[in-house]
């Protein structure tokens, strides 16, 4: 008989706490989902000259940042105290608004004040979908969207989740989330009053797995999702 392979050791940790941790090595990784991510959103967000956006679950800033440069008012959110100080620092990050806030409670945000809102890489963290899109819904103008990417479900069955190596003691970290299907995201959205304007599915190509070697195990797999909502 086959051995059964041997158990992955990893400490799972809460989600603040997690990214807390991460927050030092975050910008510097070769994370597959982020190339894929940046290779295929643009188009759904941009133009932003002139708009206004906020960014829910902002992390470092690496949209927020660059969407300031780009001539948007932005306003970004996220509850990891470090994650926010490295956006913070970033170059650019001076006019963009940062606000430590859980997105599990009400956002301290006006209706109807954004143009765009955003929400990436942050909802295989969010147990009540509903309530959170309720929100996007809520702070997005009536003739604007709302962009969101996430961990394609299909990573689950990989056996993937949120995790790095913690840089202070070397051990593998999984950060805890929620598994979710695609109909749960198109269904959590129905359920908020949003009107779906765009979902598409991204797998990793011959292209991106020559560029990242992390990539290249995902080849022709389902790695991305993109979902665009209107109010
Ligand atoms: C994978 S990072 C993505 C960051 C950024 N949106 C990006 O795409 O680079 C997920 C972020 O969601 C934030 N997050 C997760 N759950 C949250 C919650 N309940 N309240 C506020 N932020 C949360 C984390 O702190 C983390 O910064």
């Amino acid at each position: 008989m086959k051995p059964m392979p041997e158990p992955i050791v990893a400490d799972v940790i809460p989600t603040q706490a997690g990214y807390d941790r991460w927050a030092e090595i975050y910008d510097g990784e070769d994370n597959p989902l982020v190339l894929l991510e940046e290779l295929h959103i643009r188009s759904l967000i941009r133009p932003v000259a002139g708009l206004t956006v906020a960014d829910i679950g902002c992390g470092t800033g690496r949209h927020a940042v660059q969407l300031a440069k780009a001539g948007a008012k932005v306003t970004a959110m996220d509850f990891s105290e470090e994650m926010l100080k490295r956006a913070c620092q970033k170059p650019g990050a001076e006019t963009v608004t940062f606000i430590q806030h859980d997105l599990a409670k009400p956002f301290p945000l006006t209706d109807a004040a954004f143009d765009r809102v955003l929400c990436c890489l942050v909802l295989d963290h969010i147990a009540d979908l509903k309530s959170l899109f309720t929100e996007l819904g809520r702070l997005c103008r009536r003739d604007g969207y709302i962009v969101i990417s996430v961990m394609h479900p299909a990573m689950s069955l990989r056996g993937v989740q949120a995790r790095f190596t913690d840089p202070s003691t070397g051990r593998r970290t999984l950060v805890e989330g929620h598994v979710h299907q695609v109909s749960d995201y198109v269904m959590a959205a129905k359920n908020a009053g949003l009107k779906l304007d765009h979902i598409s599915e991204h797998a990793v190509d011959t292209a991106l797995a020559t560029r990242s070697p992390r990539a290249e195990k995902y080849l022709d797999w389902p790695v991305l999702l993109l979902i665009r909502l209107r109010p």
